[in-house]
């Protein structure tokens, strides 16, 4: 597992923080298709515990408070000292409003990932886009792989969802964006590209084996920035 993150407490990431919170609150409003696509999926999702962990949920800028509010109570895990306050700006009001009890911890997940699922034995666990962070927070790209990957393994009888890059690249400004994708198999990156029609450079976020194999998955597109566009994979896990 990762030695403890440089970036923990930070307030620049390259993953979150200032820049992330800044360009959230002025180019939110361009995202809806995207914040669409996460609430009809995680509408989809129903585990039955009424407890949540929530992964890197950053301020929650992309999670619809109507998800939030199935639960009697929300632990978020964020490297980020902002988070907080700024999640219990976008959705405090509404969780308090519904009795909804949230607490906050500024950790790295990846620290002690064990330990930490056991500790909340009893939630159901949601990484809301995080997962293909994890490439900017660990230099050895087979270190990263193996620890996105083992989640799953790790996760075996739990219920989890998970958002997650899965390519990001450029995209010329005004160029429409692919159309959503429903597949119950992991793709390779190369194949999700071709598939979706896009050439020219793309990141790979290590994220092709997050979800168990032949998961269903919908693959959505992101316009973050006008000329900058994330493939996204939204997927969940029941016990096996
Ligand atoms: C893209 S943001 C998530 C955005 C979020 N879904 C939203 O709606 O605002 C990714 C978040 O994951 C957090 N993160 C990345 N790696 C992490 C780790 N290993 N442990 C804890 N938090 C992490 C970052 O600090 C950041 O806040």
């Amino acid at each position: 597992m990762s030695q403890r993150d440089p970036y923990q407490g930070a307030y620049f990431t390259p993953s979150g923080g200032l820049v992330w919170h800044w360009r959230a609150l002025w180019r939110r409003r361009y995202w809806t298709d995207f914040i669409d696509a996460v609430a009809v999926e995680l509408a989809r999702w129903q585990p039955p515990q009424r407890k949540l962990l929530l992964l890197g949920p950053s301020a929650g800028w992309c999670l619809p408070s109507d998800f939030l509010i199935r639960f009697e109570s929300i632990h978020a895990i964020d490297l980020d000292p902002l988070a907080e306050r700024i999640f219990r700006f976008n959705h405090g009001r509404v969780l308090q409003r519904m009795d909804v009890k949230l607490t906050f911890e500024l950790e790295n997940i990846f620290t002690s990932f064990d330990a930490l699922i056991d500790r909340f034995h009893d939630h159901a666990i949601l990484f809301p886009n995080m997962l293909g962070q994890h490439i900017y927070h660990v230099a050895d790209t087979d270190t990263a792989r193996l620890e996105i990957e083992a989640v799953k393994t790790k996760l075996a009888h739990r219920h989890w969802a998970s958002i997650h890059d899965r390519l990001s690249g450029k995209i010329r400004s005004g160029r429409p964006l692919p159309s959503p994708l429903r597949i119950n198999e992991a793709i390779k990156p190369d194949r999700l590209a071709e598939t979706l029609g896009l050439t020219g450079e793309w990141v790979d976020h290590l994220t092709t084996h997050v979800l168990p194999e032949e998961s269903e998955r919908r693959i959505v597109g992101w316009r973050l920035l006008d000329d900058w566009m994330h493939i996204v994979e939204i997927g969940n896990v029941s016990p096996s």
